[in-house]
């Protein structure tokens, strides 16, 4: 099922997400609706506060279209090890049509829990260490642009919020993604 986006700079994506606790069918289904929605809209990776739900959840799968699925869940993630810092033009489902380039880390080490509950470790390089410590951000409230200079992310924030619904229009528009704005928060009771 393809859940609702949430679009940034709605609220649910600039708080501090809390951990999962419950372990069960539901939060299985919930990761199988995440990533219906990450696919939808042709993402490498979606985080809990996206889909307007401010829990320590995220699924990637970085793999190519012809490739075999590389799809995980990461529940309540650490990072364990980030270095050998790189520059990367980044995106987001929440900034649709937005990427800029910026500094992050090519190689990670991330402990997280899967479905079950079970913790496992991955080491991440590349592509997949980028889409582990984006989706980690959100976690914290945070998004790629936060990493831009203070000056190109007022110039970013200012140009780019006059065009949000369009953007997001434009982007999603042979999708059946279903965007959720800050300007509808009123309505929202994010859980
Ligand atoms: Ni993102």
């Amino acid at each position: 099922m393809i859940l609702d986006l949430y679009i940034y700079p709605h609220p649910v994506l600039l708080q501090v997400a809390e951990p999962v606790e419950t372990f069960d069918d539901d939060l299985k289904k919930l990761v199988d609706d995440m990533a219906d929605t990450m696919y939808e809209g042709n993402g490498v990776g979606l985080a809990a506060p996206q889909i307007g739900l401010s829990k320590r959840l995220f699924v990637v799968d970085t793999s190519a279209p012809e490739e075999p699925s590389t799809l995980k869940a990461y529940v309540n993630p650490k990072i364990i090890v980030k270095d050998q810092p790189i520059v990367w033009n980044e995106g987001c489902l929440s900034l649709p049509g937005l990427y800029r380039d910026v500094q992050t880390y090519g190689h990670v080490i991330v402990e997280a829990q899967d479905v079950e509950g079970n913790w496992f470790r991955e080491e991440a390089k590349e592509l997949r260490a980028v889409a582990l410590l984006h989706e980690y951000a959100h976690l914290d409230g945070s998004v790629f642009i936060d990493r831009l200079s203070p000056l190109k992310l007022r110039l970013v924030r200012k140009s780019w919020g006059k065009r949000i619904r369009r953007e997001a229009e434009k982007t999603y528009s042979e999708s059946n993604l279903h965007c959720v704005f800050a300007t509808d928060a009123k309505t929202d009771t994010p859980t």
